[in-house]
């Protein structure tokens, strides 16, 4: 079978690389940055991906020269355009012009990996180094305001690209990518029936006689595995579980449960664990605090179960709907760091995985390729198309807070933040309270700034990439809907409780119907709304944010423009719920801002 290799330098992009090599149908295989070129001889082409490291560091990844004498095409992206360019003598340094975000490139030659290009195109950038000279035989086939965007070795098809062609920002990306594959001359014999065939088969060698627990929670991705699992080893050796946390949707267990029944999953416990979910964090505000918490839950009534229904836990496999992504941004790869820690990613699952204690047959994949696999094992459509919802639930979504946390240096940044978006009639304001975000491959935690005043999306969106680039203490640009103005903030000690995830339940029940209603849950790739421990112009009370977004694969994210329309009535709808105060628009695309808030 023909196959291209993908050398992994860190972060998220080797298998974002490789998902999107598969989309092309393509085989492809992940390797260390610093393989030996002997072990890719076998391979038609050769992708060096991105990563945080910088070359002229001592210590980072460097690829064997070796691979320059393979005779096959290579393709370095970002970190990996540094790394080739390096082992092929050029200078790599410090950018004089660092690149985040989108930057347009004009295309200076249209040929091999540019063939078919427009004479300038949107791509992604993010690096902070630069390859400062050409490596001997190359030249530049596209200029961005950087250094050397995109070089060429046309003789010996080698090239280097520094945006990233595998994130969708970049929109001729595939086409880029495709061109890569035909200069490789491989045959395009993956397909997705072929995936789940070997995984099948993997499934019953590594389970072999024992059973398999799985852990439900009648989302995408644990509802296919459950099939997967069930179709490769029997109903009868799959064993389904769905805890109730309290942090579900408002009647999204009865809906779970009666959902898996009718497939046919007969085989499944529900378990309402929510009082011990909230005692567990009534005290706790730290979003990654909140995240173990939750997680080591799970196991433990996983644990309990094992121990009511006397199973020989020697006999039971932890089965999880684990993606890709999940992994990454627990940090679980050699390079990455961690964003944040997914409930499946919790240490001592961790351990239990040390021990070959759990399976996870859609581990590598991304979420739309779950999805085909659903699709295949013929999963109903409404199903296979759920939004994405995290584990931990609305836990994640209900923001906790101790007490306020000030703004450093408030009125000047307040003042430097005005100066910019006065000149486009608004008004901007930095809230005391934190989320997550991620920025060069790393997790921040800082503060949203609110817009207020009438605009459109792409000032809003424009704004809000400059000014987080700008402005070091915030990560996220929320627009203000309702009220108009912010005369008065105010916030107070908020944990996770019962009363607080009724409000959010509410206010998220309103957010589906209107979905549903405008059918807008395609255009959508997932909503979550965010319940806020901020009082705006009133005493007591909390605020929502709506926080639609469009993506692919989860990893990068841009905001959903919604027509203004729409939007207002959204909002009208929101402020009916008692308790809400104001009504937030996130317009932050991921990164800067993450998906969740937490
Ligand atoms: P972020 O917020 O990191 O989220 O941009 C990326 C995607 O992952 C989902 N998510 C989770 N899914 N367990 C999950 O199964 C988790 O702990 C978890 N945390 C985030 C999130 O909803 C988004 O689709």
């Amino acid at each position: 079978m023909d196959k291209i290799a993908v050398l992994d330098f860190g972060g998220q992009y080797a298998h974002l690389i490789a998902n999107r090599v598969r989309r092309l149908n393509v085989f492809s295989e992940i390797f260390e940055g610093d393989t030996p070129a002997e072990k890719l001889r076998e391979f038609k082409g050769i992708i060096l991906s991105g990563g945080p490291q910088s070359v002229y560091d001592e210590d980072s990844l460097k690829c064997d020269p070796g691979i320059l004498e393979l005779g096959v095409p290579l393709l370095g992206i970002c970190y990996g355009h540094q790394a080739l360019a390096y082992v092929q003598g050029a200078k790599v340094e410090p950018a004089d012009f660092r690149e985040y975000g989108l930057a347009e490139m004009k295309i200076t030659k249209a040929k091999g990996l540019f063939d078919g290009l427009n004479p300038t195109e949107i791509v992604w950038m993010s690096h902070g180094d630069s390859v400062k000279e050409l490596p001997p035989g190359y030249e530049v086939i596209g200029e961005s305001p950087g250094e050397n965007a995109a070089i060429a070795n046309f003789e010996k098809n080698f090239y280097g690209v520094q945006f990233h062609l595998e994130v969708t920002h970049t929109a001729a990306g595939m086409k880029m990518l495709n061109n890569f594959l035909n200069l490789c001359n491989v045959k395009r014999e993956w397909k997705i029936d072929d995936f789940i065939a070997a995984e099948m088969e993997l499934v019953r060698k590594k389970v072999g006689k024992k059973k398999v627990f799985m852990m439900v929670s009648g989302g995408v991705d644990s509802t296919v595995a459950f099939a997967l699992l069930e179709k490769a080893l029997g109903p009868d050796r799959v064993f389904g579980l769905f805890v109730d946390t309290g942090f579900l949707r408002l009647n999204e267990r009865t809906e779970v449960e009666e959902a898996l029944k009718s497939l046919g999953f007969n085989n499944l416990h529900v378990r309402d664990a929510s009082k011990r979910y909230f005692e567990a964090l009534q005290d706790r505000y730290d979003p990654e605090a909140k995240r173990k918490i939750i997680g080591d839950l799970f196991v433990k009534a996983q644990a309990e179960i094992v121990e009511e229904l006397k199973l020989n836990p020697e006999e039971w496999l932890l089965g999880q709907g684990t993606i890709y992504p999940d992994t990454i941004e627990t940090g679980g790869t050699k390079y990455a760091a961690k964003i944040k820690t997914h409930h499946n990613r919790v240490e001592q699952i961790e351990k239990l995985m040390k021990e070959g204690k759990v399976i996870e047959p859609l581990a590598q994949l991304y979420k739309d390729e779950v999805r085909e696999v659903g699709m295949k094992l013929g999963l109903p459509e409404k199903l296979v198309w759920r939004h994405p919802f995290p584990g931990p639930g609305l836990a994640v979504r209900c923001l906790c807070i101790q007490e306020a946390v000030p703004v450093e240096h408030q009125s000047t940044l307040e003042k430097n933040i005005n100066e910019e978006v006065a000149k486009f009639g608004l008004q901007g304001k930095v809230l005391p309270i934190q989320s997550v975000g991620v920025q060069g491959d790393f997790r921040t935690y800082r503060h949203p700034l609110v817009l207020m005043g009438a605009s459109d999306f792409k000032t809003l969106g424009k704004l809000a990439t400059k000014l987080i680039n700008q402005f070091q203490e915030i990560n996220r640009v929320i627009w203000l809907q309702h009220p108009n103005k912010i005369e008065s903030v105010k916030v107070q000690n908020s944990y996770l409780t019962r009363e607080r995830i009724k409000l959010l339940q509410q206010a998220d029940a309103k957010v589906n119907e209107f979905m549903e209603k405008h059918s807008l849950s395609r255009q959508i790739w997932q909503f979550p709304t965010v319940l806020i421990p901020v009082s705006i112009n009133r005493e007591n009370g909390e605020a929502i944010v709506l926080r639609p977004v469009c993506s692919e694969e989860a990893m990068t994210a841009n905001f959903y423009e919604m027509d203004l329309k729409l939007l207002k009535n959204l909002t009208e709808e929101i402020m009916t719920v008692p308790g809400i105060t104001a009504v937030f628009y996130d317009v932050t695309n991921k990164p800067p801002g993450t998906i969740e808030w937490e």
